[in-house]
């Protein structure tokens, strides 16, 4: 590879596992941890954002979105802790710190000063969908590595949080 298109490839974080009694290999559990980081930092920060809806949406279903804003936060809330509890089992570290989360790309912000619930639903509709594709991608990941207790997790995550997206769509008109 020439050297400038070599100087372009974005490089993998370099990942360091506790120790640990845990029989998995260390190679399969790194790429494990690879897989998992993006989709719990997510997790936490789509967290966030759905807070972010339930304080925040103005209009006339104001009590059902609140309320459903606010469910789906707690459903994130569990998923992150999940997800950040399997990559400690492996031997990673969970990440938890602003900074560390900032530093890992994924979501984009909710656009500032938002307030109209139609805007409210179709971005935390588009959200919930990227999420549900990065955990497709992760799944992917563990199936090429046998890991089938991370997929466990994220097939439910995924269920819970497709679930989610088909009740915040449905206050969508139709076929919008
Ligand atoms: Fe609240």
């Amino acid at each position: 590879m020439p050297a400038v298109a070599k100087s372009l490839v974005k490089k993998k974080p370099t990942i360091v596992l506790q120790k640990t009694r845990n029989p998995v290999p260390e190679g399969a559990r790194i790429e494990s941890v690879r897989a998992l980081q993006p989709v719990q930092c997510a997790a936490i920060e789509l967290y966030l954002q759905l807070k972010n809806a339930h304080w925040n949406v103005r209009g006339s279903n104001f009590e059902g979105l609140h309320r459903l804003f606010e469910e789906t936060a707690g459903d994130l809330e569990q998923i992150a802790d999940a997800l950040a509890e399997r990559v400690a089992v492996l031997g990673g570290e969970p990440l938890a710190t602003v900074q560390k989360l900032a530093a890992v790309p994924n979501l984009a912000d909710a656009p500032a000063g938002m307030k109209a619930q139609d805007e409210f639903v179709r971005v935390i509709c588009d959200r919930l969908a990227f999420y549900i594709q990065m955990l497709a991608n992760a799944m992917d990941a563990f199936e090429r590595n046998s890991d089938y207790v991370s997929q466990d997790i994220c097939t439910k995550a995924t269920g819970v949080i497709e679930k989610k997206l088909w009740r915040t769509e449905s206050h969508l008109p139709v076929r919008s």
